[in-house]
């Protein structure tokens, strides 16, 4: 069974190739649904894979695990995607896990391609060509047994409290603009995972006062409507970013 969490499809594509080559059920941990129990199959392992949220994982990832049941697991994978640096994130989704009396997991970074725009700048094209054929080959070690799982250290847990902390601010919907240039389609209400946005007199707005942060939205806009930051600051003119392919 694979567990699978993507924005911008990075997380999607490694959940993918782990469904090609495990035959596993792909299970997004995204779609709105009621409280269930997932069993696995004797000897069955359980995957999880999804994208470092600073350094942590998301608050969809948490509420995913609070909210389902799991029986007869017995072994974890986890991959974790992410743009540079894990920091601590093999630390929080571990603490999850544990809170839910599951296993600990194997985890693994995965240094794909930055979608996190407030702070970073997405690669250009050929960079990321690159990165993502790195990325795939390091999956392949994953997923043949011959890669070393991650571990964060102690002052790297310490300082992932302080990193993680700020993930609750940057959740606030308040940061977030739409220009003249929507059309109010509708696709970002479609998209989001935690149906924070609506349209309001032919324009998108933001119906919740915070949502996951994923940047689904802003990455997706067919006319780059979407900014983050003062007076949208933060991410105008940037480059966005979606996991190529169909
Ligand atoms: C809210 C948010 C926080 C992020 N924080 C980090 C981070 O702390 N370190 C990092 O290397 N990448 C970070 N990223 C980048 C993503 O983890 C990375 O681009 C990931 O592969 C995206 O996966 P996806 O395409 O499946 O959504 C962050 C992205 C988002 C949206």
């Amino acid at each position: 069974m694979i567990l699978y969490y993507s924005s911008t499809g990075n997380s999607y594509h490694v959940a993918q190739e782990i469904a090609r080559q495990h035959l596993g059920e792909l299970i997004n941990m995204a779609k709105p649904g009621d409280r269930q129990r997932y069993v696995l199959a004797d000897g069955e392992t359980l995957f999880i894979v999804t994208f470092n949220c600073f350094w942590g994982v998301s608050k969809l990832v948490r509420d995913f695990f609070r909210l389902h049941q799991f029986s007869n697991v017995q072994t974890i994978v986890a991959v974790i995607t992410c743009g540079g640096y894990l920091g601590a994130g093999d630390h929080a989704l571990q603490r999850i896990l544990k809170a839910k009396n599951l296993p600990q997991a194997a985890v693994y970074d995965l240094i794909m391609v930055t979608n996190y725009v407030v702070f970073h700048e997405v690669p250009e094209p050929d960079a990321q060509k690159q990165a993502l054929t790195a990325a795939d080959s390091r999956l392949q070690q994953i997923l043949s047994g011959q890669a070393k799982p991650y571990c964060s250290s102690a002052p790297v847990r310490i300082l992932g409290i302080f990193v993680h902390g700020l993930y609750a601010i940057f959740r606030r919907t308040k940061a977030f603009s739409v220009s003249g240039a929507c059309i109010g389609c509708g696709k970002c209400v479609r998209d989001c995972p935690v149906q924070a946005m609506e349209i309001f007199q032919g324009k998108v707005r933001w119906r919740k006062k915070s949502c996951d942060h994923c940047l689904k939205c802003l990455h997706s806009c067919p006319t780059l409507a979407i900014n983050y930051g003062r007076y949208g600051r933060s991410t105008l003119g940037k480059r966005r970013y979606r996991y190529p392919g169909p």
